[in-house]
């Protein structure tokens, strides 16, 4: 087992690089965040996502404010979480900028559909969740977008895919 040291302690606490190397270890589920619709689509990979609550069923996302979909969901007030299925590491990298695509260009290739808000919908995602936006707080270069889900659909078969330690990895069975 390996403990990393914190540092000498800052007034202002750790930096962010200590705290990137803590957070690598939380292995996560993959998602890709969209909204938009016709040419005008955006979306990004994303791993900090969390259920808020179910009743009333909402989501949190937290979107760096620089990301090309982070106005886009802001504007038009919807946005859809789809969790990666272990065989979409391809889409993840893609919607990561990885490949240099950026806005619509991302889309390309995937299947796509909406369901209630108009937000694409990735077809083969493991889950995909329709959101509106009802809630945005901002926090120095994030915002923490809160959706209600107004609908869903899954793959009962799929396996998801995760991200740990600077990498993409399934379950491996068990
Ligand atoms: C595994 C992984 C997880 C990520 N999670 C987030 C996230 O939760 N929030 C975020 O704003 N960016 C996240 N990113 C970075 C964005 O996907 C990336 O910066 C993307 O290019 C942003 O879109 P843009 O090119 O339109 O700015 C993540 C990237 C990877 C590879």
């Amino acid at each position: 087992m390996t403990i990393v040291p914190k540092k000498a302690a800052a007034s202002d606490g750790m930096d962010s690089g200590h705290y990137r190397a803590l957070m690598r270890h939380q292995a996560g589920a993959v998602t890709v965040i969209a909204a938009g619709s016709g040419d005008a689509r955006a979306g990004l990979t994303a791993t900090a996502v969390a259920s808020l609550s179910d009743n009333p069923p909402t989501i949190l996302a937290c979107i760096q404010q620089k990301a090309g979909a982070h106005d886009r969901i802001a504007a038009l007030k919807s946005f859809s979480v789809n969790v990666l299925a272990s065989d979409q590491q391809q889409v993840a990298e893609r919607f990561a900028g990885r490949q240099g695509a950026m806005g619509d260009a991302r889309f390309e290739g995937f299947e796509w559909g909406t369901l209630k808000s108009g937000a694409p919908i990735l077809v083969r995602a493991l889950a995909s969740l329709d959101c509106e936006l009802i809630d945005r707080h901002e926090f120095t270069t994030h915002s923490i977008f809160i959706g209600r889900v107004l609908a869903g659909q899954f793959r009962a078969e799929a396996q998801p895919l995760l991200y740990f330690r600077g990498d993409y990895w399934d379950l491996g069975g068990r």
